[in-house]
């Protein structure tokens, strides 16, 4: 079960990007565009704009004149490199592709040999990463489709991800049904302000949750209900719900279930997010919880393509779908604004509009500090001194004291290795599960526990410890090894 969440959850985090390869003529006369590019993981202060080589299409891609762009959530968990675990996939150390931005809308400024669906000068929107540029090239039977003609850049450029994510867990996850009645956490979010809207073209009763300053906006977007987070807890106020969104994860799993009908369904898309592995934990606790409730609860992740697309362009089209838009920025402002998506209230979308009056900066405003650069490395370093040098050195130890002690004693090494082993890892289980210090002390005193008891070669202790290390190797090994071991020291068998 954890295999196939894993594998799928790389398989969207892959779909998210066109997997095409970027264009790069090696020409050092090329033409060149702006772009906002990033070179390590951190803070918005890691993006800058840079001239890069303008992408060329393949016979397969349009060439789009980007004229906007919008920031999702996605932006800076890629540009942060967090959750951690995302590094699998776009760098370890530091970004595979330093471009940034999906969601685009702009005109096709040139097409390939093989492409008969868009012409020079048709208007489009789509997902492509690196949108954050003046140009974007984007396989023409892939994410981009006609801009509606009722839409500005703006509007249209501020869909892609967020409406295509409620589109997809509201028709394809939850299922919903005309009448049912559905609750969106975080309603007036990025994605909930377009669930709200596609909820409603589905004909369900919709109950908005978001804080006081945005009630009425929800409200006007077609909620029947809002409720003010500030003033009213939807767990313990509001019941019998078919399907709950939630774009927030901030109540636990046992207090939305309260409020969900007997076969209802709890669908959360995002929650608080971690440096190594949050919100996946809550993804993998309602995983666990589905497995023993009448509920079913889970989190879905979405995936661009171009049938959907293309249902927003009908949705917007035929006015049931009108994007929020809370601010504009220049592409320049890109870092101002990722902060402000970042503190958690944007209402609606944010929008980047790409023009010709932004400043490039000096190439030297790239230079990264000696840490900036190292910091990923030296990070592996002190993780490999700590997990495998410290647990040597301590075991050597342990092993020369128990000798002094009682010389006959056979030797111990590798148990006192992997009791020490253990310790730190438990220490670093209560860290990576991102809950607060008192996880980590939980966990230290836990395993540092087990780790005295197997130190002092109880046999119960080294069943813990073995099954709790979660290693496989360690597993066999000390099946085999200490088994032996044992059986010459106590006559186990
Ligand atoms: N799984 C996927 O495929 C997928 C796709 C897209 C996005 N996501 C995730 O979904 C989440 C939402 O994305 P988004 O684009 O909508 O983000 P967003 O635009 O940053 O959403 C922010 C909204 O959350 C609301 N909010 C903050 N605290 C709240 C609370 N305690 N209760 C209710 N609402 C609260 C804010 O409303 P107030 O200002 O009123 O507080 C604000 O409008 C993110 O975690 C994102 O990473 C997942």
């Amino acid at each position: 079960m954890k295999a196939q969440f894993w594998t799928a959850f790389f398989l969207v985090a892959l779909s998210w990007t066109d997997s095409a390869p970027a264009q790069a003529p090696s020409d050092r006369a090329a033409p060149r565009m702006k772009a906002i590019v990033y070179h390590a993981f951190g803070s918005p202060d890691v993006l800058r704009l840079e001239e890069i080589e303008k992408p060329v299409p393949d016979d397969d891609q349009v060439l789009v004149k980007v004229r906007a762009a919008s920031v999702n959530p996605y932006d800076w968990h890629m540009m942060r490199g967090e959750p951690c675990l995302m590094r699998m996939e776009t760098g370890l150390f530091h970004p595979k592709d330093p471009r940034l931005g999906t969601d685009f809308s702009g005109t096709v400024e040139a097409v390939g040999r093989n492409v008969t669906q868009f012409q020079p000068g048709d208007e489009v929107f789509g997902g492509r990463n690196g949108a954050f540029a003046e140009f974007v090239c984007v396989r023409a039977d892939r994410n981009v489709v006609l801009k509606p003609t009722n839409m500005s850049f703006e509007q249209a450029a501020s869909v892609p991800i967020a409406a295509i994510t409620a589109l997809q867990v509201l028709r394809d996850k939850a299922g919903i049904q005309p009448g049912q009645k559905v609750l969106i956490n975080g309603a007036s979010g990025g994605v909930g302000t377009f669930a709200v809207q596609i909820a409603k073209s589905f004909g369900a009763e919709v109950t908005g949750v978001c804080s006081t300053r945005n009630v009425e906006m929800v409200r006007s977007l077609g909620a029947d209900r809002v409720i003010d987070y500030t003033k009213e807890d939807f767990t313990k106020s509001a019941r019998d719900f078919d399907v709950i969104l939630d774009c927030v994860a901030n109540h636990s799993l046992l207090a939305c279930r309260r409020v969900l009908k007997p076969q209802g369904k709890y669908i959360m898309i995002g929650g608080p997010a971690g440096r190594w592995i949050r919100p996946m934990d809550t993804a993998i606790a309602a995983m666990v919880v589905s497995r023993f409730v009448t509920q079913d609860m889970g989190m879905f992740m979405s995936g661009l393509n171009k049938e959907d697309l293309t249902v927003l362009h009908d949705l917007m089209q035929s006015g049931k779908l009108t994007p929020v838009i809370d601010r504009q920025y220049k592409l320049s402002e890109v870092p101002e604004a990722i902060r402000y998506l970042e503190a958690g209230h944007a209402r609606g979308k944010l929008v980047i509009t790409v023009g010709p009056d932004d400043a490039v900066a000096p190439l030297s405003a790239n230079s990264q500090s000696f840490l900036e650069r190292s910091g990923p490395l030296l990070a592996v370093i002190a993780f490999f001194a700590i997990a495998i040098g410290l647990p040597i050195v301590a075991s050597l130890a342990l092993h020369r004291r128990a000798q002094r002690r009682e010389p006959g004693q056979r030797p111990f090494r590798w148990g006192y290795y992997f009791s020490v082993q253990c310790f730190v890892a438990g220490i670093c289980l209560g860290l990576v599960l991102e809950s607060g210090v008192a996880t980590v002390i939980v966990c230290g005193i836990l395993y540092g526990m087990l780790a005295w008891c197997f130190a002092r070669r109880q046999h119960w202790a080294w069943i813990a410890l073995t099954i709790l290390s979660f290693n496989p190797i360690a597993w066999i090994i000390n099946f085999f090894y200490l088994r032996k071991r044992w059986a010459e020291t106590y006559g186990v068998r």
